[in-house]
């Protein structure tokens, strides 16, 4: 089998099951170079696109096993967008150098992991993937991606890079409400994303141009009205993003980032669920309360 026939087939299986099949080791070679770029992957009904506005439940509300099915089946739709992004991208360009593509590869067999663990976990809460609409705010982007680099910023820097914020607060919350096993799966995705976002900023560290700072080449692959917001969880943990090699001055801008809808941070929400700027790795969860 060839990358490509691969990427193909993540993306025009409907079933979740064959969404959710590993990749394999070794690939035959491509010989044809032809750029694909699709525009919605093809899914069974249940898990098809949707404009219903969704609203994640709030932190304070996670001790309630809906708000936990709920906020999961939200996390669970990202990992299935990345997974179908990432075939989008070994699809779309294909010149990218080989090893790129398999780094894709990785991620995308790390995303089918993440997927299968809030499934598991979300029907502990009673809740089936497919049950509430699915966005597809990833997808939304897609038409506007026309490099490598652009798909990078928007995708990895971006929102893999915010993720590390949401999955350490997230964490820290489950934490705070003793569902320890939800904190844990937590972590150990955040482990994966900090890969995921090294990744990507090993292809755009590449690209930056002579003379141009990380900061200004980030903000010429993106396009208005998508910013650096977006590279942002609503509380910004820098650490992780030194953990994935952004440079110094490039977390220095994206912290001191801000537009008309940047949302102000809660500083009740911060010291209810003692939010700081540390990160947690899993190996740190409080031994005490690890569960069984
Ligand atoms: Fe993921
Ligand atoms: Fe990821």
């Amino acid at each position: 089998m060839k990358l490509s026939d691969y990427a193909k087939h993540l993306l025009l299986s409907p079933n979740l099951e064959d969404k959710l099949i590993s990749p394999l080791k070794v690939w035959e070679e491509e010989i044809e170079l032809v750029p694909i770029r699709m525009e919605k992957p093809v899914r069974e009904d249940r898990l098809s696109f949707s404009d219903k506005k969704v609203k994640i439940p709030r932190l304070e509300h996670l001790n309630q096993t809906s708000a936990k099915g709920l906020t999961l089946h939200h996390f669970a739709n990202h990992e299935l967008m990345a997974i179908e992004l990432f075939a989008w991208a070994i699809l779309a360009f294909p010149d990218a150098p080989i090893h790129v593509k398999y780094g894709f590869i990785k991620t995308i067999e790390e995303e089918q992991s993440h997927l299968k663990l809030y499934i598991k976990r979300m029907s502990d809460f009673g809740i089936g993937f497919g049950d509430i609409p699915l966005n597809y705010i990833f997808w939304k982007q897609i038409p506007k991606l026309q490099s490598l680099e652009e798909f990078t910023a928007v995708l990895s820097i971006s929102f893999e890079g915010a993720n590390l914020d949401y999955s350490q607060v997230y964490a820290k919350a489950f934490h705070h409400f003793g569902d320890f096993e939800t904190a844990e799966i937590m972590m150990r995705i955040f482990e994966d994303e900090i890969k995921h976002v090294k990744r990507g900023m090993r292809v755009f560290q590449n690209g930056i141009p002579e003379g141009k700072s990380d900061w200004d080449y980030y903000l010429s692959l993106i396009q208005f009205p998508f910013t650096p917001r977006r590279a942002k969880g609503y509380y910004f943990i820098p650490e992780t993003r030194r953990m994935a090699g952004m440079s110094e001055s490039f977390i220095q801008s994206l912290g001191d980032y801000t537009d008309e809808y940047t949302s102000r941070v809660n500083h009740r929400i911060l010291e209810r669920f003692s939010l700081d700027e540390t990160v947690w790795k899993k190996s740190d969860l409080p031994k005490t309360h690890l569960s069984g």
